[in-house]
């Protein structure tokens, strides 16, 4: 009996620590099912596991909840930099992918800006620009200017000493600062790096004296009006197979006397016209060597099989109607002069594919123009 008693007395005294470990452990499971379970619903709503761990711990959860998917609230909760305070702020700026964005968005904020400008600043500005704008005093005209659609913050300053000068609207300053007016022609130029089917060149972009586009085809020899061989980019040759068929349908005998002009080509030619005609005419006419479009093979200059002076000839007139159902567009107008530095050049067609081509003539605008507006980045 008396051993029995021991017995009993052994097994209670185990049990209860037993218990309390399985309360413990009943706890701790349904506190991680409870954990587990919110940050696959964070993750469902778009938030990363890090940014949901951050949120769970710092007692957000419901907050989230509530608004649902926000990448810069992801972007918070995933940054070293956040902060409580700015959380409703943070909800309401819109996600750009930079490095640094919660970081610059806390130090705009403190500088005193808006929601909105800081919207505006960091989404005119990569992320070296906008830490970089970080580290200035407060600055003016952040609205005027950084609303315009293809604004650029790094380029601030400039439309603010531009507008100072020619007191154009803010749409214009920004257009035409972007477009490099408040530089001299040919001075510290931007050097293209990137080469597609779109690439502008005008005389603030250069090419580099190496550059030699892929893919040259020759233009068949009944289509080429001078004494050597037509190099153009091959799918602008095809466009101007199809143009030049087109046109022989309506009596029209389109020829090319000038396509693809290496660096060396466009230095001869410069310098003939300068022996020629002077200096004034090649600044209104002759690209500087690295300056020219035609170094794209983007370019064809469009002759008249009979007619050698092309403004005289029919079809000059045909290529001002249909030439952009082809995907071509004059590329120096008469009306264009101060915008492409350019006077009138009849028979310059540069190929910018139909879309494009037709966007230009219908808004009569220039590439230059639509490439700040559309293109730049
Ligand atoms: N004539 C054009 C502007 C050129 O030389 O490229
Ligand atoms: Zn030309």
């Amino acid at each position: 009996m008396p051993q029995k008693r021991v017995k009993l007395k052994l097994k209670s005294s185990a049990r209860k620590p037993l218990v309390i470990i399985s309360a413990v452990v009943v706890v701790i499971i349904i506190i991680l099912a409870f954990y587990f379970n919110r940050i696959g619903e964070l993750k469902n709503l778009g938030y990363s596991e890090e940014a949901a761990k951050s949120i769970i711990f710092k007692f957000k959860y419901s907050y989230i909840m509530d608004i649902g998917e926000n990448k810069t609230l992801n972007a918070a909760f995933e940054s070293d930099d956040y902060i409580e305070d700015n959380l409703d702020n943070y909800a309401k700026i819109d996600y750009e992918n930079q490095k640094h964005l919660i970081r610059n968005i806390n130090k705009l904020l403190d500088k005193g800006y808006s929601v909105d400008e800081v919207n505006l600043i960091i989404s005119k500005g990569d992320d070296k620009s906008v830490s970089d704008f970080t580290k200035r005093d407060k600055v003016k005209y952040i609205e005027e200017f950084l609303s315009v659609d293809f604004a650029k913050l790094e380029n601030l300053d400039r439309y603010v000493e531009y507008q100072d000068k020619e007191n154009d609207d803010a749409e214009t300053t920004v257009l035409y600062v972007n477009m490099d007016f408040d530089k001299e022609d040919y001075v510290d130029p931007i050097i293209i790096d990137k080469f597609d089917d779109y690439v502008l060149v005008n005389k603030h972009r250069q090419l580099s004296s190496e550059y030699v586009p892929d893919d040259l085809v020759k233009i068949k020899d009944e289509y080429v009006k001078t004494d050597e061989d037509v190099e153009i980019e091959r799918n602008v040759a095809k466009a101007f197979y199809d143009m030049a068929e087109a046109a022989s349908k309506d009596g029209m005998e389109l020829m090319v006397s000038s396509g693809y002009r290496s660096y060396k080509d466009q230095e001869e030619i410069t310098n003939t016209y300068l022996e020629l005609y002077g200096q004034n005419y090649v600044d209104n006419y002759v690209a500087k060597p690295g300056f020219s479009e035609h170094q794209t093979a983007m370019s064809l200059d469009i002759a008249s099989k009979s007619v050698n002076t092309f403004v005289n000839s029919d079809e000059y007139v045909w290529m001002m109607d249909n030439a952009y159902k082809y995907g071509f567009i004059l590329r120096y107008p008469k009306s264009k002069e101060d915008i492409t530095g350019y006077k009138c050049e009849a028979w310059h067609y540069r190929y910018v594919g139909k879309k494009i081509a037709k966007y230009i003539k219908d808004n009569n605008i220039t590439y230059d123009e639509y490439y700040v507006m559309f293109l730049d980045d």
